[in-house]
């Protein structure tokens, strides 16, 4: 595990960038995982001006997303659908049939897990990126989860509803209860994973990463048992190290 301490957010979000370009440009259909949240919207900001400048080019690049709600709409503003467009996807030249975000809707979820763990198992992911939650959730697989899962629904846990009021006008009753995202062992098939945190509110879960025991009771640690992993923090996400 290579860990990357930088001065601040904007160092974090350049760094990062830089490790996801080198994939990319490496190799024209690279396989990328993409991750919601506050915390990549920098590196995407990173990754929109190289566009801009070096005309860096996703044409064959494909994308796999993380996570999403149940039963919000995709047109919701809060969707990881619409989250993932109006941040990334929407300002590169990306073929939107390359881009794989799971569905959250319809009457079988399950079905739509299975058929996304499947269309994951088509590809070898180049890399991965995660934000992790406070309570060391990656993607949205929360304490408990178990190191085996696969694509799956999960109930979210109160302190992510908590921290995620904020998307919906501060309003716990409005945050989607339920979600669908990536397990572990599909997060751990990335042949690269890289995780971005800033604030001191991730310095658990940072701490927990690099010198906790390996359990999943603070899922990010199982990162420990994965050959390849850059952790880009800035100094108060690692003021616990
Ligand atoms: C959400 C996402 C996670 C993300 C986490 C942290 O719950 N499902 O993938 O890592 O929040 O978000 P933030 O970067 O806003 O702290």
């Amino acid at each position: 595990m290579e860990i990357i301490i930088c001065e601040n957010y904007e160092e974090v979000s350049q760094k990062a960038a830089q490790i996801m370009l080198n994939v990319i440009k490496d190799k024209e259909n690279a396989v990328i995982g993409l991750a919601t949240g506050s915390t990549p919207i920098g590196l995407y900001q990173n990754l929109i001006k190289d566009h801009q400048d070096h005309q860096t080019s996703y044409e064959s690049v494909i994308t796999f997303n993380l996570d999403e709600y149940v039963n919000l709409p995709k047109e919701h503003p809060e969707s990881y659908y619409s989250f993932m467009h109006t941040n990334l996807l929407n300002h590169i030249n990306i073929n939107e049939e390359n881009v794989h975000i799971p569905s959250g809707l319809g009457e079988d979820i399950q079905a739509n897990c299975n058929a996304y763990e499947e269309s994951l198992n088509a590809y070898e992911m180049d890399i991965q990126l995660l934000g992790v939650g406070r309570n060391g959730h990656i993607g949205f697989n929360e304490p408990g989860t178990s190191f085996d899962s696969v694509t799956h629904v999960v109930d979210l846990d109160e302190k992510t509803i908590q921290d995620n009021a904020r998307f919906f006008e501060g309003n716990m009753d409005l945050v989607p209860k339920k979600a669908i995202t990536m397990g572990i062992a599909s997060i751990m098939r990335a042949k690269k994973i890289l995780l971005v945190a800033n604030g001191t509110n991730k310095a658990d879960a940072i701490y927990e990463l690099v010198k906790g025991e390996i359990s999943t009771s603070c899922p990010v640690t199982v990162l420990r048992d994965h050959p390849c992993v850059y952790v880009v923090i800035d100094k108060d996400a690692a003021s616990r190290l």
